[in-house]
C-alpha cells in the first residue's frame, strides 16, 4: 500500500486527478472504475477541467460504475450512474457506448449483476479503480461480512451506511448492487480516497488492522498496486 497524506480535500483531489491524468496519457484506452459519494467529487471536477483545457481525452476510455442503489432508475438524480454523469461524464468526451453500469431497475438483480460481471470480464477487467471508503470500512457496497471471493451481486446496505447516506434528509433504498470484493481486488491499480475525521477509524483499520471481514477494506492490504490518498483529518489515527 502506498499511503499519501495530504493537507486537505483539495490536495487529495489534485493528487488523485494527476495520477489518473498520467495513466490516461500513457494509456488512453484504459478501463476506469468510478465511485460515487463525496470523496471523488473534486477529482471529477479536475478531470473535467483537464479535458476542457485540452490536456486529456476520454474518447477511448471505458468507464464502469462501481455500484448502484436497487430500485432507483438510471435516469434518476439519486442513481449513482446519474450522479457520475452529472459530475463528470456529461462534461467530457466519453462515448455513450463506453459507459457501463448496473441498471437499478433491472427486474432480476441477480441476473443484472451477473451480466455486469461478465461485461467487465469481456472488456478485459478494470485497469484503474477509484474507490472511497465507508465509515464502517465498506468498499463499493461490500459491507462488513462480505466474502473475499464475492463478485458483482445484490446486497443489503448496512444500517450505519443507510444512516450516513441519508444525512441531509435524502431518502435512499436499503438494497444495492455492487462489484464484489474479488471484482475490486482484480483491478490492476486502485486509488482510494479518504477525507474527513469520520473516516479516520476505517482508514486506520484498513491500513494497520488485521485483515478481517469486520473491516472489508482491510483486504486491500493484499492488493499489489494501491495508492491511498488521505487528507490530514482522515489520517488522524495513522
Ligand atoms: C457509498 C458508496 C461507496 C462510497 C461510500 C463513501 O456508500 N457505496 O462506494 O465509497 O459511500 O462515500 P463518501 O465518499 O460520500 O464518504
Amino acid at each position: 500500500m502506498r499511503v499519501h497524506v495530504v493537507e486537505d480535500f483539495d490536495e487529495m483531489s489534485k493528487k488523485a486527478a494527476d495520477e489518473i491524468i498520467n495513466e490516461l496519457k500513457a494509456r488512453p484506452f484504459i478501463n476506469l472504475g468510478l465511485a460515487t459519494g463525496n470523496s471523488p467529487i473534486g477529482v471529477y471536477k479536475r478531470l473535467v477541467e483537464a479535458f476542457r483545457e485540452g490536456r486529456i481525452s476520454f474518447s477511448r476510455t471505458k468507464v464502469f460504475i462501481l455500484d448502484e442503489y436497487y430500485s432507483i432508475s438510471p435516469e434518476s438524480d439519486l442513481s449513482f450512474v446519474g450522479t457520475v454523469r452529472r459530475q463528470f461524464l456529461d462534461q467530457v468526451d466519453v462515448a455513450e457506448d463506453n459507459v457501463f453500469y448496473l441498471n437499478g431497475l433491472a427486474r432480476d438483480p441477480e441476473e443484472e449483476c451477473h451480466r455486469y460481471e461478465e461485461e467487465i470480464k469481456r472488456a478485459g477487467g478494470i485497469d484503474l479503480q477509484i474507490l472511497g471508503i465507508g465509515i464502517n470500512g465498506h468498499i463499493g457496497f461490500n459491507e462488513p461480512g462480505s466474502p473475499w471471493d464475492s463478485v458483482t451481486r445484490p446486497v443489503d446496505i448496512a444500517p450505519e451506511t443507510i444512516a450516513f447516506n441519508r444525512r441531509g434528509g435524502v431518502s435512499i433504498p436499503e438494497k444495492a448492487m455492487t462489484m464484489g470484493i474479488r471484482t475490486i481486488m482484480n483491478a490492476r491499480r486502485i486509488i482510494l480516497l479518504a477525507a474527513g475525521k469520520q473516516k479516520a477509524l476505517a482508514l486506520f483499520k484498513m491500513i494497520h488492522g488485521r485483515i478481517t471481514h469486520e473491516w472489508p477494506a482491510s483486504i486491500l492490504q493484499l492488493h499489489p498496486n494501491i495508492d491511498i490518498i488521505a487528507d490530514k483529518d482522515a489520517a488522524l489515527l495513522l
